[in-house]
Formats: structure tokens, C-alpha cells, sequence
């Protein structure tokens, strides 16, 4: 057995579990477990303060949150989006019967290129679902400027880009709606969890419908809802995490500053900027192994395996390229070609907070040798 410790990509934060005792004992007490109780309301009110936002609905994870937003728009057709992402993006429009669309990737943001979308535009596009990438903002004005033109809605998969700012706002604000994931693995978790940010309280409305089987009272119901809802449990655990969550971001912060610093000038080795003036969550430190570098990107993630090293290669292979989508014309690698050279080349190092100076110290030490 191996005595050398794992260092994960990430490392959920959690709050000392007796600080979560006295918010079990209520629900105990209360016996109201779901369906929109007293933690789900606080939840929503107090991520509506922080995040900057007026109306948020609470989700049981974020992939059922896209399915569900897919659906309050009543979204058909065709769809734009990007390959470079989780395969939630994608299979979201699956499960509406709708058709994605890919588009390739900005080489510096590796968000969907606005330039690219107007000529994946056919009669049959209703909308334009594009991924904020690492929490990295998309060109919101682009997108919308099209979106404008086309009569197209913009659903913003904005999984990684909770407390992101931009623009002196939220970015959470721009397009239709966007949708957020508390995964454990993300920036703030619920466990499991996630979040549909609506514009409006006639939106918010049909969400949360959508999202509890389509009831609007006992005796009626208005659509083929599913059952989405966020429990107790998972919400008192948010109310909790939310506590600590300017402290965990502050923590990522510094731990991006270091491996910048320490990565500096590493030949083959290219660290992806934000875009300037954005405020960032920190959520992944993704870099390039270019092909300056002396291994290859995938020599060097078994590399750092053997030595208990786990990054990931986030995002590789491509949702395009998994068997249910390989079939579609603007999944062709050669529509691709920035997204299929970045995928080869990606590698998201460990990040979270907890993650000790040395054991960053480590990492790029392992990355240094292979030079
Ligand atoms: C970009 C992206 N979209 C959607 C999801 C799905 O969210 P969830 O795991 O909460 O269903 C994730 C991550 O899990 C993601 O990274």
C-alpha cells in the first residue's frame, strides 16, 4: 500500500460537522423534509443577496436544471453550444429531443466562438446554449448581439461560474437564463444541487413548477414537470457552506496566484488567463502542455499519477466525440479544430481550498522534471 498522500483535483470544503447538527435537529423537529420548506426559502433568498440576482430557483443538480430551463423556454429544434464541456451540456438537449449544434472554441477563452455561431445558424435554431468554461466568462455582448439578430434565446450553462463577476454585475445576469451546478465538486456545493437564475417572477414561476411534476395547487397541472426539487437537507447544508464561501473563494485566489507564480517562464507550459477586469471564482487552474513541452499532456498525467497526483483533463475527449453525438455533422473534428487541438493538450491541475503551498511546490516540481 502506498504511503504518500492522494492530492485530488479537488477536495470538497465542508464546515465542521457539529455546525450542521443544530440545522438537522430543526428539520427533524419540523419534520418537513422537501417541497420547498423553510431552508429551501432561505436558500433562495440568501444566494439571491449574495450572487447579485432577483429571482433563483433551487434544482436537485444542475443537469436537471438544464433540462428543466430547456423547457420553460420551450426550446426545440436545433441548438447551438460548444463540445468543449461536461457532457451534461449536451445530453440536456437529448433529453428535450433537440439537436446540438457544435460550434468551435475561442483559442484564448476556450468559451464558444461568437464568430462561428451565425454560420450554424439553419430555420431550425431556436437557441444558443454556451458553457462559461472554468467560470470563465463568455462574450455575453456577442452572443446576445446574434441572439438579437437571429430571434434566438441564450441559455447559459454557468455550472463552473457561481459569484463570477463581470461587467460590474453579476454574470449570471446575461442572456435568458443561466443555470448553475453545486455538485460536491464545484466552488459551492450542496452535496448535490443546482440553480436556474430567471429574469423574471413569471419565469421563476414556471420553473418551479416545471421543477415539482407541473403542480400549481393541489388539483392542477399545468405541464409534464419533473421532480427537481431541491430537499431540505441539501439546502440547510447550502445556508451553511454559504457562511464560509468568501473564505474558500479568497483561498483559491491565492492558491491561482501561486501556481502562476511558480509556473512562470516553464517552458511548454502555458497557464489560461481570465478575460481582464473579471472577477474570477477560481473554481479549476487549467493549463496548456504545449507542444514545446517535453512529454506529452497525457505522459505527463500519468506521470503525476504514479506520483499520487490526480489532475484531470478537463475537457477531453470531446463531447462531440462520445458514440451519441459522433454522428452529427458539426461534430466532424475538422469543424472543430480548435476544440480537438485544446482537448489533446488540457490538463486542470489541483486546486481547492486546503491545498497546502508544499503540496502545490510538488506538483510543479513534477511538472519541471519533465522539462
Ligand atoms: C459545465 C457543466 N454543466 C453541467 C454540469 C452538471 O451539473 P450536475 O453535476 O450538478 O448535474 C456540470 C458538472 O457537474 C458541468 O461541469
Amino acid at each position: 500500500m502506498s504511503t504518500k498522500k492522494e492530492i485530488y483535483i479537488t477536495q470538497p470544503a465542508l464546515p465542521p460537522l457539529e455546525d450542521f447538527i443544530p440545522y438537522l435537529q430543526k428539520i427533524w423537529d419540523s419534520r418537513i423534509l422537501t417541497n420547498g420548506g423553510p431552508f429551501h426559502q432561505q436558500l433562495e433568498d440568501q444566494l439571491c443577496a449574495y450572487l447579485g440576482v432577483e429571482h433563483i430557483s433551487l434544482f436537485s443538480n444542475g443537469t436537471l436544471a438544464l433540462v428543466t430551463a430547456l423547457q420553460a423556454l420551450r426550446i426545440t429544434g436545433e441548438v447551438i453550444t460548444t463540445p468543449y464541456s461536461f457532457v451534461a451540456t449536451a445530453h440536456s438537449l437529448l433529453w428535450n429531443g433537440i439537436k446540438p449544434v457544435f460550434v468551435d472554441i475561442d483559442p484564448h477563452t476556450l468559451n464558444m466562438d461568437p464568430a462561428r455561431i451565425e454560420a450554424a445558424i439553419t430555420p431550425q435554431t431556436t437557441a444558443i446554449m454556451p458553457v462559461h468554461c472554468y467560470g470563465h466568462p463568455c462574450e455575453v455582448d456577442a452572443i446576445q448581439r446574434i441572439a438579437d439578430n437571429y430571434n434566438l434565446r441564450v441559455i447559459y450553462d454557468a455550472a463552473h461560474a457561481f459569484a463570477v463577476r463581470h461587467q460590474g454585475g453579476s454574470l449570471l445576469r446575461y442572456g435568458d437564463l443561466s443555470v448553475l451546478s453545486f455538485h460536491a465538486t464545484k466552488v459551492f456545493n450542496t452535496f448535490e444541487g443546482g440553480a436556474i437564475i430567471s429574469p423574471d417572477a413569471k419565469t421563476k414561476q414556471r420553473i418551479d413548477r416545471l421543477k415539482n411534476f407541473g403542480f400549481v395547487d393541489e388539483v392542477t397541472v399545468v405541464a409534464p414537470g419533473i421532480n427537481a426539487k431541491m430537499s431540505e437537507i441539501n439546502a440547510a447544508f447550502g445556508l451553511l457552506q454559504l457562511q464560509g464561501i468568501d473564505a474558500a473563494l479568497a483561498q483559491r485566489k491565492a492558491i491561482d496566484q501561486r501556481y502562476r507564480q511558480l509556473l512562470r517562464g516553464m517552458k511548454g507550459i502555458r497557464c489560461v488567463d481570465t478575460a481582464p477586469g473579471d472577477s474570477a471564482n477560481y473554481s479549476y487552474f487549467p493549463i496548456l502542455v504545449e507542444d514545446d513541452y517535453p512529454l506529452t499532456r497525457d505522459a505527463l498525467y500519468q506521470r503525476l499519477r504514479e506520483q499520487h497526483i490526480y489532475a484531470r483533463r478537463y475537457f477531453y475527449p470531446l463531447i462531440s466525440e462520445f458514440p451519441m453525438y459522433r454522428g452529427i455533422a458539426s461534430a466532424h473534428a475538422d469543424n472543430l479544430p480548435v476544440a480537438s487541438h485544446i482537448a489533446q493538450r488540457i490538463l486542470c491541475l489541483p486546486i481547492y481550498p486546503g491545498l497546502l503551498p508544499e503540496q502545490q511546490a510538488m506538483i510543479v516540481d513534477i511538472l519541471a522534471q519533465g522539462c
